[in-house]
């Protein structure tokens, strides 16, 4: 009898490869300075907290463009850009040191929150700020002064790891000092993925008002690789200025957010994350769900196909149970996996194992056995796949026919070139472990 699993019993389960596989990585989380007058930052608080308390190493970048602006309303200043960045002049510096102050003092103050009955109780997180960012003028460009507003010159990766390492959560304003002990306005956006950069981050996340990139269709593109995301850069790029706007609909801070991401990716950030501040759980569900939330900017493919080690036993456990529960594959216990694990092909998506097959050479002869793709990831070809990798390593070993044992998936071997056979076709020592009971048909290939 099947038993009822609740679903948030069930999502807690397969959410663990998650939990240990972020354990003890670094994130940098970019903050802009709207995110701390939405509704929904108190949520992103919790889930910071609860970042922190299975052991992720985070380090918030916070931006302040918002209330940097209302200083400069209450004083009547007026701030001039160049290049769309600020020029810092003394005014507004003061109006820069004001508003970045009082808002670390904010954050740090939610940060420490731990009433009773909120997600914070008991979590006593440690926020650690300081001077732990050294900047330098942006200089003049085109002749124009930008006076106190500044650019990232180095980063204190030493005590920041030190820090991080004693499950601290590292705060940054963008702001930096100069070696002079002059004070610079710098660029959150630009700092955080800097910071990323100099600490090799595991994940870069950039908080934003959209979810992510979208398509043609409205729906959030998943995964940008290289050659997508310089093509959407490039195309935005021609489209600067036009009345038509960019394609996707694409805002100048995401593609700002595209840029740097690949900026940070080429440098050896190993994945950047563009997710939305205004859905409740966005960060939960892109760091704990297969197929995350928002739009992810990686250098290489996250699903891979690749032969199996014995770490990724647990793994293929998980995908053949329910098979074997159901008595579409034969069981094979943890043991039996773990001798044999030489012989399994993987597809790993994004940590999980999505698919698997195996090979068993017999004296010319190779099975084909345990082909599984994972019924969230079916019909895009990854059985194809593995069948052909399973070919292809048969014909490494010189072997010249495939054969599989097969009790409903018949049609799908005789649709790639299987035709069916019988006993008399497998070689005599599988004969012998022929199980009859499970009255396999029996599918065989040249190679
Ligand atoms: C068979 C299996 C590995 C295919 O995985 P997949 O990643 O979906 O494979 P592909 O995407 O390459 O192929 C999908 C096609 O095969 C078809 N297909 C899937 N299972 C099938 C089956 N049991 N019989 C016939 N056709 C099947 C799909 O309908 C689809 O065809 P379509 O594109 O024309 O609609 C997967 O269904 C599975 O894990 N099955 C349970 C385990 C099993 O039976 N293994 C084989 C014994 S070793």
């Amino acid at each position: 009898m099947k038993l009822k699993t609740k679903p948030y019993v069930e999502w807690f389960r397969d959410s663990s490869p998650y939990i240990n596989a972020h354990r003890q990585k670094t994130f940098v989380l970019y903050l802009g300075g709207e995110v701390f007058t939405h509704s929904n930052f108190e949520n992103i608080v919790s889930d910071i907290a609860l970042l922190n308390s299975l052991g992720v190493r985070l380090v918030l970048v916070h931006g302040a463009t918002p209330q940097i602006d209302s200083y400069l309303e209450k004083h009547n200043i007026n701030c001039r850009y160049h290049n769309d960045a600020r020029i810092t002049d003394d005014d507004t510096q003061i109006c820069v040191e004001d508003a970045v102050g009082r808002l670390r003092l904010q954050i740090e103050a939610r940060l420490s929150m731990g009433l009773i009955n909120s997600p914070m109780h008991g979590a006593e997180i440690k926020v650690i700020s300081g001077n732990f960012i050294k900047a330098k003028p942006l200089g003049i460009h085109d002749g124009v002064d930008y006076l106190h507003s500044g650019e990232l010159r180095s980063v204190d990766t030493i005590t920041i790891s030190k820090q991080l390492e004693d499950g601290a959560i590292i705060l940054l304003s963008p702001i930096g000092y100069s070696l002079t002990g002059e004070i610079f306005n710098l660029c959150s956006m630009e700092l955080a993925t800097g910071v990323a950069i100099a600490l090799s981050a595991d994940k870069l996340i950039y908080f934003g008002s959209n979810r992510g990139v979208l398509n043609e269709n409205e729906q959030v593109i998943s995964e940008l690789q290289p050659t997508d995301l310089h093509r959407l850069i490039e195309a935005h790029g021609s489209h600067e200025g036009s009345p038509n706007g960019s394609p996707n609909g694409l805002r100048a801070d995401t593609v700002k957010q595209l840029r740097l991401a690949d900026t940070a990716c080429q440098a050896g950030v190993s994945r950047c994350h563009l997710i939305s501040f205004a859905e409740d759980g966005a960060l939960l569900e892109e760091m704990f769900t297969r197929d995350g939330s928002g739009t992810q900017v990686c250098m290489e493919s996250y699903e891979q196909i690749r032969s199996a080690t014995v770490e990724d036993v647990g793994g293929i456990i998980e995908l053949i149970r329910p098979l074997e529960e159901k008595g579409i594959l034969v069981r094979r216990s943890r043991e039996l996996l773990e001798t044999e694990v030489d012989r399994f092909t993987v597809i790993i998506r994004d940590g999980m194992i999505v698919g698997c097959t195996s090979l068993y050479p017999y004296n010319g002869k190779g099975e084909l056995a345990c082909l599984a793709t994972h019924p969230d990831y079916r019909n895009s070809d990854r059985g194809e796949l593995l069948l052909r990798s399973v070919e292809r390593d048969a014909k490494e070993l010189g072997l010249t026919e495939l054969f599989v044992l097969t009790t409903q998936s018949a049609h799908w071997f005789k649709e790639r070139g299987f035709v069916a056979g019988d006993l008399a076709d497998l070689p005599a020592e599988r004969k012998l472990l022929y199980n009859f009971q499970r009255n396999s048909s029996v599918f065989c290939k040249r190679l």
